[in-house]
């Protein structure tokens, strides 16, 4: 392969900067030509593609966001956009492609792999909602944006005896919910993936730990569940204490990324053009066990996902 194309796709996550770099880099150096496409999908029905070298990509590694910027694109689900997107690439020599996303841009990858533009996925997005990977870039440094911010409204709420329900991103997935539920010591856990009844397992805990003499409260709930401010309400009637609701909302997928999520990020981005210059496309990188290995598209969009059950037992057993 001479020439390849990089985008970012969905939602933004600290993280993707790096991995455009380390994408960049590893072609620049093994004499492949790589070209930035803006906007995702967009940019690439739209031809809104520049080409990149070493130099473009300098001083991005710590910055969030995306330096591509992204989007989410409806009419690369329809047969005419994805043939729009194939002119693009055969006006630019464009062989194969390195897609950064969720699963939604991994079915777009599957789509133009189908078509003759053999395309990577790496998983690119705070969630960690990706089944065939362990992580997912983004998400180290959005549990600890969520548990800096909770660690914030702590002060006050200990301040005011209060309580505070926090309703945090994921999409569908309640990972970032419960890991930083754990870490900010949240009286109460409420995912998606987990059944849950408010009365057993929110009001009754903050009345079993206003027995303790506790005073203050931190319930998470994941964004799928809804409803922060009603349940505040329902807790200030029921357990007698003043209660606020507190949506993080975009704040979390903000910020300078991690270690963890630059180092993950070079990784895979550096796996995803060794396999594009072997050739191979329709694959994903993923995690697995601390090893980056990569997955076919399909297999890996047909994984059923678990929940870690183990974790939400301890959570409710120590944060009480
Ligand atoms: O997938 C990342 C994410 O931030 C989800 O956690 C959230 O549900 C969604 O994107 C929000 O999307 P938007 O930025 O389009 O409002």
């Amino acid at each position: 392969m001479k020439t390849i194309g990089v985008l970012t796709s969905g939602g933004d996550a600290p993280g993707m900067n790096a991995a455009i770099r380390a994408v960049v880099r590893t072609a620049c150096e093994n004499g492949i030509k790589v070209f930035g496409i803006n906007r995702g999908y967009a940019g690439l029905i739209e031809d809104d593609v520049r080409e990149l070298n070493i130099r473009s990509v300098s001083d991005i590694i710590h910055r969030g966001g995306t330096m591509l910027y992204s989007a989410r694109c409806k009419e690369f689900r329809e047969e005419a956009g994805m043939q729009k997107a194939i002119e693009t690439c055969k006006k630019h020599g464009i062989e194969g492609i390195v897609v950064i996303g969720g699963d939604g841009s991994f079915r777009g990858a599957r789509d133009l792999s189908l078509r003759g533009i053999p395309c990577i996925g790496v998983p690119g997005t705070i969630d960690n909602d990706i089944v065939s990977s362990d992580y997912t870039i983004g998400y180290d440094t959005c549990l600890n944006t969520i548990m800096q911010m909770v660690d914030r409204v702590r002060d006050t709420v200990e301040s005011h005896s209060r309580c505070v329900v926090v309703e945090v991103m994921g999409n569908r997935c309640g990972d970032l919910t419960l890991n930083s539920g754990i870490a900010v010591g949240a009286t109460a856990i409420v995912i998606p993936e987990i059944h849950f009844d408010i009365e057993k397992h929110v009001i009754e805990r903050i009345r079993r730990t206003q027995k303790t003499d506790k005073k203050h409260f931190i319930v998470m709930v994941a964004e799928g569940i809804g409803g922060v401010e009603e349940l505040a309400r329902k807790i200030e009637k029921e357990c007698g204490v003043e209660s606020r609701a507190v949506i993080l909302g975009h704040v979390q997928r903000g910020g300078s990324p991690t270690v963890r999520d630059r180092v993950v990020a070079s990784q895979m981005g550096y796996k995803a053009v060794q396999l594009l210059m072997d050739g191979i496309g329709n694959r994903v990188i993923v995690q697995k066990d601390d090893h980056i290995v990569d997955f076919d598209i399909y297999e890996a969009l047909n994984m059923e996902r678990s929940v870690n059950t183990e974790l939400y037992k301890i959570a409710h057993e120590i944060s009480i």
